[in-house]
């Protein structure tokens, strides 16, 4: 079913009143070459076109970054939002009303969304108002605390930064406004109390909104104004704040980062804010969790060059270092392909954090601090050789088995040769020694959760051959005739979801045929069951539907170099041999292997197993004369 509470019917309707090239044209010059239009990828950095569009079927592919999908996988894409919301938003522009409601809906529905949005919204008004207009003394003290830690002046309107007076007011006013309990719980501003009367979360503390990448208050930070326990309350996670996404600053960063290409991630809500009040207006921070893949995700789809992550010089900020290394894999290398966003790292000195520096040394200190930042791998590497002391035998050689360990999941790869040659000469190795070290190091294993992260990462720098699905760091290199295989399903599949009366024709090859690529095997069932519900189902509409099972289908099956030929039946008829042929050199592999070992067989079953594969690979050597001959 579609995705929730918006019919299909509607979500069809929206896509027709929604041209693909006119919504792409309103933030891209486009132009038309031939059949399709082009432009410059607005989800990766580059000065010549490769993103194409194709006017007739609606699709987009970008050649560069392997990304493509509908237009609802634009909006998807371009703006940080889901599917539904991305309906929504082209349902706006096209002026179409959504019925909405009803219907089966896993998770929350959207208005309630909204209307969780709306609590935090007033929520935030009315800390603000306190921060400034409350004359009495607690709220007094929140001011001065602000200004004394050189957060006055513009500062609190800037940022919104509120003051939380606690003793029921809070929800007192929401209610006032028409808002519910349970409202205020789920957006977690209130909180039931025995016997089931509200209270307000948040008390006399120092509050900063968050925000999502579109500037819309979804949760809290609220700090005690001196000590106390805990420094920092936040929002609990609700159905609008996912804190392992969410970046606090990122609805102020966004437009710096787009125009310079830069992230940079501080660890505090303070550090945030002194960052950019010194001109750094690409810096967000976590809330206080480690950066994820998600975060990454998010990050690289605003700055499109380089990711900085500033750790705190104190022993929490060396710790989040040490996670960070875990991001190092096979997307870092060079073979993985170009277009991807570097991760960079440094440490702040003197147990400081970004505020605290910006205060001792200045704007200008920190930006260079920032523009000196390490790519991961280097950063790595220096931090487990400055764990040692270098002068004595043992601590060299320890030095090196660790610094070593941090090239383990690219240790195949000519960069990390690379590096193991300058780690050789930083503790006086041999050259061939180390490399012997490096080549007998143990890939790490990664948990199922670290597996889904990475999954995201994949489709952010998916490898420059387009394919996402391949791009699974540390997996066995794979032998030419299987990446040629692969290909040749990637673009049967692509030419199937792109001309959907061809595919209807095919669709026992689809069923029958052994896909290599578990992608490839998901893709095809989607492909399937779109048509069987409805035969005339759109080219873009497929995309859609496959982009559920599996979000790396649309830049799978937009891919395709001969999907919009004009001639698709007579290649598709090409690629369905290409595939039957290797399905039966499968077949006959697989029984060659059976009677490589007589002992399993009896005389008579090993006889006809002789006889079949003789017969096969006679047929074989006709077809693939045939189909060699068809395609020179
Ligand atoms: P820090 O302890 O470095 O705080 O935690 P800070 O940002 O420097 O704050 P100030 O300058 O003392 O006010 C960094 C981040 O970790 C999270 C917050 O997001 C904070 O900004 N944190 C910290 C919490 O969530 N809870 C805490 O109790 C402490
Ligand atoms: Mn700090």
């Amino acid at each position: 079913m579609a995705g929730g509470i918006i019919g299909e019917e509607e979500i069809e309707k929206v896509r027709e009143a929604s041209d693909l090239v006119a919504i792409i044209g309103e933030r891209s010059p486009v132009r038309q070459r031939g059949h399709d239009f082009w432009c410059c990828c607005p989800l990766h950095n580059e000065k010549t076109p490769s993103f194409k569009i194709d006017p007739v079927k609606q699709l987009w592919h970008c050649f560069g970054c392997g990304e493509g999908g509908d237009v609802f996988g634009y909006v998807m894409k371009t703006e940080d939002l889901s599917f539904p919301e991305a309906v929504r938003k082209l349902a706006d522009r096209a002026h179409i009303p959504l019925s909405e409601g009803g219907g089966r809906n896993s998770g929350v529905a959207s208005s309630y969304k909204e209307r969780l949005k709306a609590v935090c919204a007033q929520t935030s008004d009315f800390y603000h108002k306190q921060l400034m207009r409350n004359p009495e003394p607690r709220a007094a003290e929140a001011r001065t605390y602000l200004s004394g830690r050189g957060l006055g002046g513009e500062v609190p309107k800037r940022w919104q930064l509120g003051f939380a007076p606690g003793n029921g007011q809070l929800v007192r006013h929401l209610s006032s406004l028409g808002f519910k309990p349970k409202e205020m719980v789920d957006a977690n501003v209130g909180m039931e109390v025995q016997g089931g009367s509200l209270r307000d979360r948040f008390y006399n503390r120092v509050m900063f909104p968050i925000n999502d990448a579109q500037g819309e208050c979804i949760a809290f930070g609220g700090r005690v104004m001196g000590k106390g326990e805990p420094k920092y309350l936040n929002s609990q996670e609700t159905p609008i704040f996912h804190k392992s996404q969410v970046l606090y600053g990122l609805d102020h960063a966004k437009g710096r980062m787009a125009a310079t290409g830069v992230a940079v991630v501080v660890e505090g809500y303070t550090d945030v804010i002194a960052m950019h009040e010194v001109g750094i207006g690409n810096a967000v921070a976590t809330l206080g969790t480690a950066l994820t893949m998600k975060h990454i995700r998010v990050l690289s789809r605003h700055a499109q060059h380089k990711i900085v992550y500033l750790f705190d010089g104190d022993e929490a900020g060396q710790r989040a270092a040490d996670r960070a290394l875990g991001f190092i894999d096979g997307s870092m290398t060079p073979e993985a392909g170009r277009s991807q966003v570097e991760l960079c790292a440094v440490t702040l000195p003197d147990n400081l954090d970004p505020a605290d520096f910006i205060e001792a040394r200045g704007a200008e200190a920190m930006q260079a601090l920032i523009d000196g930042a390490q790519p991961l791998l280097k950063y790595g590497i220096d931090r487990r050789l400055a764990g040692f002391d270098l002068s004595s035998a043992e601590g060299r050689a320890r030095a090196l088995a660790e610094a070593l360990s941090v090239l383990a999941p690219i240790k195949d790869s000519a960069l990390a040769r690379d590096y193991a040659v300058q780690i050789a000469s930083r503790v006086r190795a041999r050259e061939e020694d180390v490399l012997v070290q490096l080549s007998q190091l143990q890939p790490p294993r990664r948990s199922d959760q670290r597996d889904e992260e990475r999954e995201a990462v994949a489709d952010v720098r998916p490898m420059a051959g387009g394919g996402a699905q391949d791009a699974r760091p540390a997996g066995p290199a794979l032998t030419q005739g299987e990446v040629n295989r692969r290909r040749f399903e990637r673009e049967f599949l692509s030419l199937m979801a792109q001309n959907p009366a061809v595919a209807l024709q095919h669709a026992d090859v689809i069923a029958q045929t052994q896909w290599h690529d578990r992608a490839h095997a998901a893709l095809a069932q989607s492909l399937l069951s779109t048509l069987s519900d409805d035969p005339s189902a759109s080219a873009a509409r497929i995309v859609t539907e496959a982009s559920r099972v599996l979000p790396a289908a649309p830049g799978i099956l937009t891919s395709g170099s001969t999907a919009s030929s004009a001639a698709p039946a007579s290649l598709a008829a090409f690629l369905v041999e290409e595939l039957a042929i290797g399905d039966a050199e499968d077949a006959v592999d697989a029984m060659r292997a059976q009677m490589a070992d007589p002992a399993s067989l009896d005389p008579d079953e090993f006889e006809m197993l002789f006889q079949t594969v003789s017969a096969m690979q006679k047929d074989l050597s006709r077809r693939k004369l045939d189909h060699k001959s068809l395609s020179s």
